[in-house]
């Protein structure tokens, strides 16, 4: 498929993997004195459209950043709001991911969500599989200690029953127990309103991607401020620790 790209980006240095920490929702909603579940309602279009600007600038692989494990201490009432909008979510975008040849997946601890979102996640899941255009990966549930953890307890189980030597962990290893196994790790991670903090999200594969944050509320943010944000992407210089022009 064709893709279509905003004037002043170019093809061949945009990031593979975009993550985006989506946040401000409760703040939008408390602007316009209305209930925070009004905002993460509006937020489910800003990700329609970073969705669609995916598909159509040609980015391979998307991560979405929708509930973290600390979120499940929020009131309740606002966690089953949550998770009803999730449910609605995926129930009602799952033709529009297969038309668009999106593949979704997701990240977290997932047996932690109610058995309706997980039948749609699965139903969602199964129909998009074959997908190539994008991956679409929701973090849900998840925290990047808790995968952390998960993976020294699984790497440390294969040790003990004789499968690996503790030497022959290395970093590639690593990244093989991570629930981001298959998934290159982010160029670009954004985080929208204004905080300046990673918020447990994917730490150890955010070792060197580039980090912007924007002033704007998750459910304000559009196309053109995406174009905005890569451009400055592509203007950056990656050095990985290296000395480019020595
Ligand atoms: C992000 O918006 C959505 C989730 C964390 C689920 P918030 O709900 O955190 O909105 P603010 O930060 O309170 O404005
Ligand atoms: C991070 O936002 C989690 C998500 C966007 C899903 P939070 O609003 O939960 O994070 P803090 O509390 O500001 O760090
Ligand atoms: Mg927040």
């Amino acid at each position: 498929m064709e893709r279509e790209l905003p004037d002043g980006l170019s093809a061949d240095r945009l990031p593979a993997h975009v993550a985006i920490i989506m946040d401000g929702n409760g703040r939008w909603a408390k602007k316009r004195v209305l209930n925070r579940v009004k905002g993460h309602e509006k937020g489910a279009g800003a990700v329609r459209t970073v969705v669609e600007s995916c598909t159509k600038f040609g980015i391979p692989y998307l991560t979405l950043y929708a509930f973290s494990t600390e979120n499940w201490q929020r009131p309740k009432k606002e966690v089953d709001a949550l998770m009803g909008l999730l449910t609605r979510f995926l129930r009602n975008e799952r033709k529009q991911l297969q038309k668009n040849g999106v593949r979704l997946t997701a990240i977290g601890e997932l047996h932690r969500l109610p058995e309706e979102v997980r039948r749609e996640l699965d139903l969602a899941m199964a129909e998009t599989k074959d997908n190539t255009r994008l991956t679409l990966c929701l973090a849900l549930s998840y925290g990047s200690r808790s995968e952390l953890v998960e993976m020294v307890q699984r790497i440390s189980g294969e040790v003990k029953v004789g499968h690996i030597e503790a030497a022959d962990v290395d970093e590639k290893m690593v990244s093989q127990f991570l629930f981001t196994r298959d998934f290159p790790d982010p160029d670009l991670v954004i985080r929208t309103s204004g905080e300046m903090r990673l918020s447990n999200f994917l730490l150890w594969q955010c070792a060197y991607s580039e980090i912007f944050f924007t002033e704007t509320l998750w459910p304000d943010f559009g196309e053109s401020e995406f174009a905005s944000i890569l451009k400055d992407f592509q203007e950056r210089e990656r050095r990985f620790g290296k000395v480019l022009q020595p």
